[in-house]
């Protein structure tokens, strides 16, 4: 048998371990769950990213330091996520019986976690639910802000899945200068916009933040169980916050995690916590979803998988992407025909020559070019755009040619959004905002 000094010593041996284990990973040691994943990789948090002449990547800023953008390959490797390879896209392929959406056949939706998993579990007929969301920060909705609802939109038709969109209202309330009000006048200004993309009413389920988290103990109960499992020393590492910020910012994470479980809405999935559930966004979200993922088996919960998208350039070049703040950056949807001709003529940074002999002798660069990047975006067909590219490479195309070509695609693809978003009618809204079941059986 051990003697009493014994025992004190390897209690005090084990108090010191997980003294030093909350040190390194700042998290609470619990016995069979191992620390996870990158969360504490610490230069994913913003801090350290200015500092070594790095692309700059976080919720709430993005710029790089080449003119082609942001290197994705090396957020890849920081992230800690992986690449959408051929593989993948085949597998994807194959598992929906439909061609690979452009978003991924020309690599816009470029990174992934944990999709073989899912494509495995509905292999054998086990269905999945998509998460994705929007902060509504302004009335104003750019053509950017489309590209994650356009690719889920599709998501949901070839799986035939069930759809929970969060509007982060609260979330704009803490970060910006706005009333409650006006906070929440977004959200349902903005489901308009979301809505004209051609949702299914019967799959798809639209919530405020606002409104849902006091309207369901289920949701919340989840909030509470993230919040009891992240320290504060996490969300610094993770999202840059320092002591000055509010209380609000600091645990808002838990918040934006909570829809990535299905127990968080009964009304759809009858109490069934085990529905995977795949999160298709732009990849500056990311930090919240490691995070989330870290937690899941802490609490008993599944994580999340994710697709994850490029961002969509600022007319002004790659360096940063379009914002809504700044109108002359972005091809807005209440936009005229007018103003989207004057923009891009205007505006659009152009990768040609400065004159036409020179740009006939050199042609133009693709790379850089945002017209083009537009392009690749919203044109569709595969051999018009590389028979652009081709001609606009070898100089046989203008920049103003070119230009006139995005107008032309972007023109009346905006009027056709401005037209189905009329048809949405404010019991519309409220409609696929109303918790209640989906037509879908889990
Ligand atoms: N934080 C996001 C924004 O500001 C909104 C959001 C909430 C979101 N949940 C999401 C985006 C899930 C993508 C996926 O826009």
């Amino acid at each position: 048998q051990f003697s009493k000094a014994e025992i004190d010593a390897a209690v005090q041996l084990l108090l010191k371990l997980k003294v030093d284990y909350k040190q390194m990973t700042g998290q609470d040691y619990k016995a069979g769950c191992p620390p996870s994943e990158n969360l504490i990789v610490s230069n994913n948090g913003p801090a350290a990213d200015d500092c070594d002449g790095e692309d700059l990547v976080d919720p709430w800023n993005v710029s790089a330091s080449s003119t082609k953008g942001v290197d994705y390959d090396k957020l890849i490797v920081r992230f800690g996520s992986s690449k959408i390879d051929k593989e993948l896209l085949e597998r994807i392929e194959k598992v929906s019986g439909q061609r690979a959406h452009h978003f991924l056949r020309r690599g816009i939706f470029f990174s992934h976690r944990d999709m073989h998993q899912i494509l495995d579990a509905y292999e054998k007929h086990k269905s999945f639910y998509l998460y994705t969301g929007r902060g509504p920060s302004s009335e104003a909705m750019h053509v950017g802000h489309l590209i994650p609802f356009i690719f889920t939109k599709w998501l949901q038709d070839v799986f035939d899945i069930p759809l929970v969109v969060q509007m982060t209202d609260d979330e704009k309330y803490l970060w910006k200068d706005l009333t409650l009000e006006e906070c929440h006048r977004f959200t349902v200004e903005n489901a308009k916009d979301i809505i004209a993309c051609g949702f299914d009413v019967n799959k798809t389920f639209i919530f405020s933040d606002l409104d849902y988290m006091g309207a369901s103990p289920q949701f919340y109960r989840n909030v509470v169980k993230v919040q009891k499992h992240v320290t504060f020393n996490q969300v610094k590492g993770i999202f840059g916050f320092t002591d000055s910020d509010c209380i609000g910012k600091i645990s808002f994470p838990a918040i934006q995690a909570a829809p990535s479980f299905s127990s968080s809405f009964p009304q759809i999935f009858g109490g069934k916590k085990d529905v995977p559930c795949l999160i298709p966004c732009a990849i500056d979200q990311d930090p919240y979803f490691r995070m989330t993922r870290d937690v899941a088996p802490r609490i008993g919960l599944l994580k999340p998988a994710l697709l994850h998208s490029t961002f969509f350039p600022a007319l002004q070049g790659a360096q940063t992407k379009m914002s809504a703040s700044d109108p002359n950056s972005s091809i807005f949807l209440t936009d005229t025909p007018k103003q989207i001709k004057n923009k891009i003529n205007k505006h659009a940074f152009s990768g040609g020559k400065d004159t036409v002999e020179e740009h006939r002798k050199y042609g133009g660069n693709t790379e850089v070019d945002v017209s083009f990047l537009y392009l690749t975006f919203f044109l569709e067909d595969d051999e018009k755009l590389e028979k652009i590219k081709e001609d606009y490479t070898s100089g046989a195309l203008l920049t103003g040619e070119l230009k006139k070509i995005l107008i032309e695609t972007l023109q009346p693809m905006i009027a056709q959004h401005q037209e189905r978003r009329k048809q949405v009618t404010d019991e519309m809204v409220q409609q696929f905002m109303t918790p209640r079941p989906l037509n879908y059986k889990f």
